[in-house]
């Protein structure tokens, strides 16, 4: 790539990924203002925007255009209620997702999850729970596991009984490589690793348990422990400020950052970003919010744009290297949060000063704070 242009594609999808989307794109073209870079941002269609438009989820233009790229921003895809006949394997989340996530080997998948003090009030717990805030990074293994495992597959045993079957497999290097993410993850951070395994009873736990010891030494700075998925759930609720980073394998962190988000007041504030190999200076990444399409608000302007928003800061710093951009959109964002701004999933009648605004309005008072 040349010097100073960032090729992003940006794949809005279905449900409210597009307008999200385009708050976070003039958050973007703000940010290139501001700090004189080029990012040249080409829009394609996937998930059901992609089967309209080509006939498949993940089009082969789209496809390509990633590949061009040098890094990827995601909306959302998937739609439940639509057409129950196109078979699971083409349906968006498969065909589209997990499959961009194999494709460019994306294996680490992080998760930050921050409650402001000014959204206190969104957070399910009771005030003394919440301690000096929460503030949590999941670390989820994302090419493994039970989401790709074989055998997969769903058989006629021929006597009224059908048997569904999703194998949960894991290879050393699989778990020596994300470990590592996560113990450089704590490292920037708190310096507490916890990883998260169900050692007691799985055959993966057992070898990710030892794998994740083994890697330990490599970063004597870290504080490692390890807890049961189980009691990891509980701690969670009970107790979430003992957390610096989590560490889990591809379905324990699929669940576990959902609860924590949850924790942060709402999904639509949660941003991810998906990394493979670094390569250079730069790191191929993945940015997408963690929430789904949200079908029930699309297209009405109540989206929360925040966790897409997010989504350029973490590809700023992940991807570019860009870390003063990266905080100047976090800065701008926890200036519009503090102006008492809030969209309907953090907005309290009994917070004061707190006014409800659409997705459009969250956006423009964004790029203003910038
Ligand atoms: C996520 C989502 C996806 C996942 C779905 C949409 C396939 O829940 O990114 O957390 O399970 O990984
Ligand atoms: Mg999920």
């Amino acid at each position: 790539m040349s010097s100073n242009t960032y090729r992003i594609a940006a794949l809005a999808g279905d449900g409210i990924g597009p307008e999200v989307m385009r708050e976070a794109l003039s958050v973007l073209r703000a940010v290139g203002d501001q700090f004189s870079l080029k990012f040249d941002v080409t829009e394609a269609p996937v998930g059901w925007a992609g089967i309209d438009a080509a006939g498949k989820a993940l089009p082969d233009a789209t496809l390509e255009l990633c590949r061009r790229s040098d890094s990827i921003l995601f909306g959302s895809v998937g739609l439940p209620d639509r057409d129950p006949t196109i078979p699971k394997e083409q349906r968006p989340e498969r065909a589209a997702l997990l499959r961009i996530r194999k494709e460019f080997g994306l294996f680490a998948n992080l998760r930050p999850v921050r409650l402001p003090k000014a959204l206190a009030h969104a957070c399910p717990l009771r005030p003394e729970r919440q301690g000096d805030g929460i503030d949590i990074l999941v670390v989820r293994e994302l090419t493994g596991g039970l989401y790709f495992g074989e055998p997969k597959k769903t058989e006629d045993l021929g006597n009224g009984q059908t048997r569904a079957i999703d194998t949960m497999v894991y290879t050393t290097s699989e778990i020596e490589r994300i470990a590592r993410v996560g113990f450089k993850a704590a490292q920037l951070r708190r310096k507490k690793l916890t990883s998260i395994d169900k050692a007691n009873v799985l055959e993966n736990g057992v070898l990710w348990r030892e794998v994740v010891t083994r890697i330990a030494p490599e970063f004597p700075d870290v504080a490692l422990e390890h807890m049961f998925v189980d009691n990891g759930a509980m701690q969670l609720l009970l107790r979430p400020t003992q957390f610096d980073v989590l560490l889990c394998e591809n379905l324990f962190g699929d669940i576990l950052s959902d609860e924590a988000a949850a924790l942060a007041g709402s999904l639509g504030m949660l941003p991810s970003a998906s990394l493979g190999a670094t390569n250079g200076q730069q790191t191929f990444g993945f940015y997408e919010p963690a929430g789904g399409t949200a079908p029930d608000i699309a297209g009405k302007d109540l989206a929360n744009p925040i966790a897409q928003i997010l989504s350029i800061a973490l590809m700023l710093r992940y991807s570019f290297g860009l870390n003063v951009a990266a905080d100047a959109v976090d800065a701008a964002v926890g200036k519009a949060i503090d102006q008492g701004l809030r969209t309907g999933d953090i907005f309290s009648t009994s917070e004061a000063g707190a006014r409800r605004v659409g997705t459009r309005e969250m956006g423009a008072a964004i790029v203003a704070a910038l």
